[in-house]
């Protein structure tokens, strides 16, 4: 499974590509607010960090403007994916930018009919929201495998990327299940290195190293 970080922050994607434990980013206009910076500014410094499928979620809600935006972010680098709504407009703004060879992450997807529609149109991603449907008393990783079981039933091409985790069982599940991408903040990344049994036998392996006669 691949895994992508889930930020805007410069600082956060350096320091998940340092570990090595990143195979692109996704990003949204919630994820830009916070880290103050602007799309496109954002999107030219990750591709220069991170050599991987970025996306740039677009503002535009009809398919006029999606397409417009979507052309003109496609254009910053090879690798920059067009994150679009699951709306209606979205999907005719995904079969086009499919159809001119651009890639496209569909977002915002509670449903496995939903799913079913941006894997008919095109789209190279597509991103059921886990977190939030458990805020709702759901099981989000359930659209998990609904999702899996639709596109493997007729072989769709889509790849699914799991979004909104909130902790380190999201990954372990999503990676059981067969996904195809998680993308994680970097604070779930990080738990997924620890385990106090490591670091208990480090402070041993450490205590012990002073013993050794020099
Ligand atoms: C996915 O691409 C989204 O950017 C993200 O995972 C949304 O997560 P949230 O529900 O934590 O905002």
């Amino acid at each position: 499974m691949k895994i992508f970080i889930d930020s805007a922050d410069l600082g956060e994607i350096r320091e998940a590509n340092d570990m090595g434990a990143i195979d692109g980013v996704t990003t949204n206009p919630s994820l830009l607010a916070k880290a103050q910076v602007r799309r496109e500014t954002a999107i030219e410094q990750i591709c220069d960090i991170v050599d991987g499928p970025i996306s740039a979620e677009v503002f535009g809600t009809t398919t006029e403007t999606i397409l417009e935006e979507g052309r003109a972010l496609a254009k910053i680098h090879k690798n920059v994916v067009i994150k679009v709504p699951l709306i209606i407009d979205g999907l005719k703004a995904v079969r086009q930018l499919t159809a001119e060879g651009i890639q496209t992450n569909v977002t915002l997807c509670f449903s496995g009919n939903q799913a079913l529609l941006a894997a008919k149109a095109g789209a190279t991603f597509i991103s059921p929201f886990v977190g939030r449907l458990d805020d709702l008393g759901e099981e989000g990783m359930e659209l998990v495998e609904k999702i899996c079981t639709i596109y493997r039933n007729y072989e769709f091409a889509t790849n699914v990327l799991v979004a909104s985790v909130r902790h380190p069982v999201h990954v372990l599940q999503a990676a059981l299940i067969g996904a195809d991408v998680c993308t994680l903040p970097l604070k779930v990344i990080h738990q997924l290195a620890m385990h106090p049994m490591t670091e208990k036998g480090l402070a041993k392996f450490l205590e012990d190293a002073k013993k050794i006669p020099s």
